[in-house]
C-alpha cells in the first residue's frame, strides 16, 4: 500500500506496505499497525527535519502571480487568490503587514510560521510553495484549497450529519499526531483554520500559533472557545493544549455550536475551567464518551496525551468502521465533496472588500525581519 502523493513531494522511499498486517477493521486499529506507521512517521520526521535546516528552493516567483480576489482577512492582514499565469494554477496567499505584526508582538509568532510552512509535509495539512517579503509586507504563498473553510459548511448545514463529523475527526487526528511527532505544537484548531479540498477531504491551515516546542510553554494564545484549561490557567502547557481544541472542535461538528461558550470571554474560561458542559441529544453513548475523554480537565486523563497517545482515539467505539489507513491515502469517497465548477472557482469563500497593497517607499522594519 502506498501513501499518498497528493502532489507533494515525498522521495521515492516514502512508499509504505502494510503486507501481512491484518487491516480487518472490527479489530480497530492493532498495535502492529500502529508500530508500522510510528516508523513511516518518523522519516516524514526525518524529511521535516531536513527541510527545517535547508534553505528552502521555490520554483516560481512573484512575478508570475496575477491577484485575483481576497479569500479571507485577519489580524495581520488578508490572503488573496493569485492565478500563476505560465501554468494556469492558483495558489492562496497570505499577505501580513509588518507594522501589525510589530505592534501585536507577533515577530517570533510569524517567523515560526513560517519555517513550519516550509517544512512540513502531510496529507491533511497545507504548506508553503513560495515566500517574499517588500517594504511593507510579508507574503507565504499556499496552494490554493478551494472547498472553502470548514466553518462556512458548518454554519451552512447547521451541523454535520455523523459519518461526516467522524470523517473529519479521523484526519485532524492524523494530522495532529504528525504534528505533534515533529514535534509542533499547533495551538489554532477551529473551523475557520480547516479548509475542504475539492475531493471533500481537509486541510489544516494558518501556522500562526505553532511552534516547535520541546517541553513546556507558557504563552497565552488561540482563540477563547477553544483554549484548554491549562492554558486559561497560566499552568506552563504542552502539547495537550491540541487535543483539547479537537474535543471543542469534535463536539461543535456534531452540535454545531462550541460546548463553552459565553457573551464575555471571563464567562467563557470560566466554563472551562469547570469543565462545564452540556451534551445535546443527538449525541449518541459512543460520541459522549469521546468527548468526555477528550474534554478532560486533568490532562492526565485526557485522551491523546496518556501512555496510549493516539490510540486511543484509533480505538475508541466511535470511530468503528474508520479505516485509518484509507483517510490517510485519501481512498475513502468523503461524505460531502464541495460544489466546485472550475480551477479558481471561488464561491465557496465569503465575498470581502479589496484592498490594494501599497508597499512605501523604503523598507520598514528592516533589522526585525532580517530572517525572513
Ligand atoms: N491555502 C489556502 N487556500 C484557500 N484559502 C485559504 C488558504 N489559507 C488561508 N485561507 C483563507 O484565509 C483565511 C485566513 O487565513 P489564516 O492563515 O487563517 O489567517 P489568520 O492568521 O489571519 O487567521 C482562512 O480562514 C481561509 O479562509
Ligand atoms: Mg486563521
Amino acid at each position: 500500500m502506498m501513501y499518498p502523493n497528493k502532489g507533494y513531494k515525498y522521495s521515492k522511499d516514502m512508499s509504505y506496505k502494510t503486507s501481512g498486517i491484518s487491516t480487518d477493521v472490527r479489530s480497530g486499529y492493532t498495535e502492529q499497525q500502529q508500530q508500522q506507521y510510528v516508523k513511516y512517521l518518523k522519516q516524514l520526521k526525518d524529511e521535516f527535519e531536513q527541510r527545517w535546516c535547508a534553505k528552502p528552493r521555490f520554483s516560481i516567483t512573484f512575478s508570475e502571480l496575477d491577484r485575483v480576489r481576497t479569500l479571507g482577512t485577519g489580524a495581520f492582514g488578508r490572503v488573496v487568490l493569485l492565478k500563476h499565469t505560465k501554468s494556469g494554477k492558483f495558489y492562496a496567499m497570505k499577505v501580513l503587514d509588518k507594522e501589525k505584526i510589530i505592534k501585536l508582538k507577533q515577530v517570533e509568532h510569524t517567523l515560526s510560521e513560517k519555517r513550519v510552512l516550509e517544512a512540513i509535509r502531510f496529507p491533511f495539512t497545507v504548506s508553503m510553495e513560495f515566500s517574499f517579503k517588500d517594504n511593507s509586507y510579508i507574503y507565504f504563498v499556499m496552494p490554493f484549497v478551494s472547498g472553502g473553510e470548514m466553518f462556512t459548511h458548518l454554519r451552512r448545514m447547521g451541523k454535520f450529519e455523523e459519518p461526516l463529523a467522524k470523517f473529519y475527526a479521523s484526519q485532524v487526528i492524523l494530522a495532529l499526531e504528525y504534528l505533534h511527532f515533529c514535534n509542533i505544537v499547533y495551538r489554532d484548531l477551529k473551523p475557520e483554520n480547516i479548509l475542504i479540498e475539492k475531493n471533500g477531504y481537509l486541510k489544516i491551515t494558518d501556522f500562526g500559533f505553532s511552534k516547535i516546542l520541546h517541553g513546556r510553554t507558557w504563552t497565552l494564545c488561540g482563540t477563547p472557545e477553544y483554549l484548554a484549561p491549562e492554558l486559561i490557567l497560566s499552568k506552563g502547557y504542552g502539547f495537550s493544549v491540541d487535543w483539547w481544541s479537537f474535543g471543542v472542535l469534535l463536539y461543535e461538528m456534531n452540535a454545531g455550536y462550541p460546548p463553552f461558550f459565553a457573551n464575555d470571554p471571563m464567562k467563557t474560561y470560566e466554563r472551562i475551567v469547570a469543565g462545564k458542559y452540556r451534551c445535546p441529544s443527538n449525541f449518541n453513548a459512543d460520541l459522549r464518551d469521546l468527548v468526555r475523554s477528550t474534554l478532560q480537565v486533568d490532562i492526565t486523563k485526557r485522551f491523546g496525551v496518556m501512555k496510549n497517545g493516539v490510540m486511543d482515539f484509533k480505538n475508541h467505539r466511535w470511530f468503528t468502521g474508520i479505516e485509518w489507513e484509507a483517510i490517510l491515502n485519501c481512498k475513502f469517497p468523503a461524505p460531502f465533496v464541495p460544489k466546485y465548477k472550475s480551477p479558481g472557482d471561488t464561491t465557496n469563500f465569503e465575498r470581502y472588500e479589496e484592498e490594494s497593497l501599497k508597499p512605501a517607499p523604503y523598507c520598514r522594519f528592516e533589522s526585525e525581519f532580517s530572517d525572513f
